[in-house]
């Protein structure tokens, strides 16, 4: 479902991607950690089409189609989700309306009619209660003075209402208390399928022990140096990184 060969990317000439390859398949959820500074938002956001970033190399595949290729709106109405490490807020915009909108343009680029307007409210009950979001946040504007917990609540909330084919999450989990890290850790897992995938990008193995991953990497100096399976997360919670970026130093 994604396949990236060889990517390279840099911000102002500076090489932050040096060559990342990743497969992901259907039905699978991976996990991305590596030492801050190592290139994993910057690849969730060359993935998402952030302009900041050049592209200089490589491909990235997306449901058979050229993704580098798409305009940004269609990776998300073709099914590519982003939530990201400090999401933004929208002043203005109700959380209602940009989710309806968001919603209906998705249904429109599949040739489905838009959700009346009883069948949205239906549908964002039904979703805001699985990330346990207080319902009273949908009403307001977008992520405006929301606390860092409710913001990554209600980025899955929004997944949840979008069902991406590929969902990439980038540290979901920091700044989540106990409980809120579990809501939305279970909430993350009840939304996977044998259809979607994720990538979750962590620090933390706890994130791992609710989204248990089929496939753990780790990104150094803009490389996956290593992979492994859900025992790696552990491993490398006791051990750190030393162990393995030792012969990737310059
Ligand atoms: N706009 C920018 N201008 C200059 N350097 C940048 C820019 N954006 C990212 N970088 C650099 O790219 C490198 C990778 O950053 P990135 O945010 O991808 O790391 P990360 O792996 O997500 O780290 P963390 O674990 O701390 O979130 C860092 O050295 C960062 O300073
Ligand atoms: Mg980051």
């Amino acid at each position: 479902m994604l396949k990236v060969t060889n990517l390279h990317a840099s911000v102002d000439g500076k090489e932050i991607l040096r060559g990342i390859d990743l497969e992901v398949r259907p039905g699978e959820v991976h996990a991305i950690m590596g030492p801050n500074g190592s290139g994993k938002s910057t690849l969730a956001s060359v993935l998402a089409g952030n302009e900041k970033f050049t592209v200089t190399g490589g491909s990235v595949e997306f449901l058979g189609r050229d993704l580098l290729a798409m305009p940004i709106e269609d990776r998300a109405r073709l099914g590519l989700f982003l939530g990201f490490q400090y999401p933004v807020e929208i002043p203005g915009v109700t959380m209602a309306n940009f989710m309806k909108q968001a919603v209906n343009e998705q249904r429109r680029f599949r040739g489905e009619e838009p959700l009346t307007a009883a069948e949205f409210l239906r549908l964002m009950r039904e979703r805001s209660a699985v990330v346990e979001l207080d319902p009273r946040l949908t009403s307001r504007a977008v992520n405006e003075g929301f606390s860092g917990g409710e913001k990554k609540k209600n980025e899955i909330f929004q997944m949840a209402m979008l069902e991406p084919r590929l969902a990439v999450l980038d540290e979901t989990d920091s700044g989540l208390d106990i409980d809120a890290l579990r809501i939305v850790a279970t909430g993350v897992t009840k939304l996977h399928t044998a259809q979607n995938a994720t990538v979750v990008i962590t620090h933390y193995q706890r994130l791992l022990d609710y989204i248990v991953p089929d496939v753990v990497h780790v990104l150094y100096r803009g490389r996956i140096i290593h992979t492994g399976d859900k025992t790696l997360a552990l491993k490398l919670e006791k051990e750190g990184y030393d162990w393995l970026i030792n012969d990737h130093k310059e």
